[in-house]
């Protein structure tokens, strides 16, 4: 039996993703994104999210399609992301699979973006060893998920309860007068800076690991670097970029690694894996990676340009579960973000 040929479209956020995969092998990953159109809001504005993927959402799929030299006639299933994310983002590409299932005669599966983040680990790695423990860390979302059985068992076991990992880098940038997103440049930044200031570790507070202990805070550090950035100002002191940077990064990965292996440790659980945006992050994989050595767990990191969003993530977890027999159809209200 043949490998399942699945086509897979995201539209969760700012990237029309439009990616073709046979089982674990990637044929097709094509991104057009809208950052460009956000970057004077300092953040992604849904109305204009929603309009560019109408517009990219019929090219892009013709030049994933030309890419992997195949037509929709040949794909086994398409799959789209259908939740969570930004409803009117999310509609589009739902919209899209629809259509393109409905002309091509294909089945449909509606997967779940923080699923998929973890699925996309298997074009790299192959397949995944289960339960596995994931940290998906991105612009808009900072999870902490069990992953028993990628097609079917997902548990949530912690999430941000505030700022996501990614935003809080977006808004540390901005208040440095760094571009946005914020993420590349700091991690730049960072590497000629000194982590000399002791910024806060949200949610680590002993009260805090009983009530929140798998969930991150980050708006409390960002007003934290806010303060100590104003208070230099004030005192007319040249404020140190590049030491802010390496500091800020360094809170924000010291609780996330901190975290995930915490959680891979409780659980009794050998393999981590880290997805999202903010995985592209130089200090988090070098953190991550030596704790986990320190533990015995395999780290797992996708190369960054599997990281961010995209369409190849969804066409992995559709041929999971196209693999794995589930039933197609399982296409509820975009907004709705049941796993898988
Ligand atoms: O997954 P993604 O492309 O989109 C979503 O937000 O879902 O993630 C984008 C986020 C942005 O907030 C960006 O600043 C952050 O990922 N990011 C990084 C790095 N590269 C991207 N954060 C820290 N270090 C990086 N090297
Ligand atoms: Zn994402």
């Amino acid at each position: 039996r043949t490998e399942p040929l699945v086509l897979g479209i995201e539209t969760s956020c700012d990237e029309t993703g439009v990616g073709i995969v046979r089982g674990h092998t990637l044929l097709a990953d094509e991104v057009a994104s809208s950052v460009e159109e956000h970057a004077r809001f300092g953040g992604v504005v849904p109305e204009v999210a929603s309009r560019a993927h109408f517009e990219a959402m019929v090219p892009t799929v013709q030049r994933a399609l030309d890419t992997a030299g195949i037509t929709l006639a040949d794909v086994d299933a398409i799959a789209v992301t259908a939740g969570p994310g930004l409803a009117g983002a999310l509609l589009v590409g739902v919209a899209a699979a629809k259509a393109y299932a409905l002309a091509a005669g294909k089945p449909i599966y509606g997967v779940n973006h923080l699923a998929a983040h973890v699925a996309v680990d298997t074009l790299e790695h192959g397949p995944l060893p289960e339960p596995a423990i994931a940290l998906l860390v991105s612009g808009g979302h900072s999870s902490l998920l069990q992953v028993d059985d990628l097609a079917g068992r997902v548990e949530p076991l912690g999430a941000t309860i505030d700022d996501a990992a990614g935003e809080a880098f977006d808004k540390v940038a901005r208040l440095l007068g760094l571009p946005f997103p914020g993420g590349p440049p700091i991690d730049r930044a960072a590497r000629d800076g000194q982590v000399a200031i002791p910024f806060p570790r949200g949610l680590t507070a002993a009260r805090d690991l009983v009530e929140h202990r798998f969930d991150f805070s980050f708006s409390g550090l960002k007003t934290a670097v806010a303060r100590w950035v104003e208070a230099r100002q004030r005192a007319g002191e040249p404020v140190p970029v590049n030491d802010v940077a390496a500091s800020f990064q360094e809170a924000v990965c010291d609780v996330l690694t901190n975290k995930a292996v915490d959680a891979c440790l409780e659980r009794g659980v050998r393999t981590l894996v880290i997805g999202g945006g903010v995985a592209a992050n130089s200090r988090i994989r070098a953190l991550a990676q030596e704790r986990c050595d320190r533990h015995g767990i395999t780290l797992r990191v996708p190369r960054p340009k599997l990281c961010t969003d995209n369409g190849a993530m969804v066409a992995a977890l559709g041929a999971h579960l196209v693999a794995a027999g589930a039933a197609p159809g399982r296409l509820a209200l975009p907004t709705d973000s049941a796993m898988p």
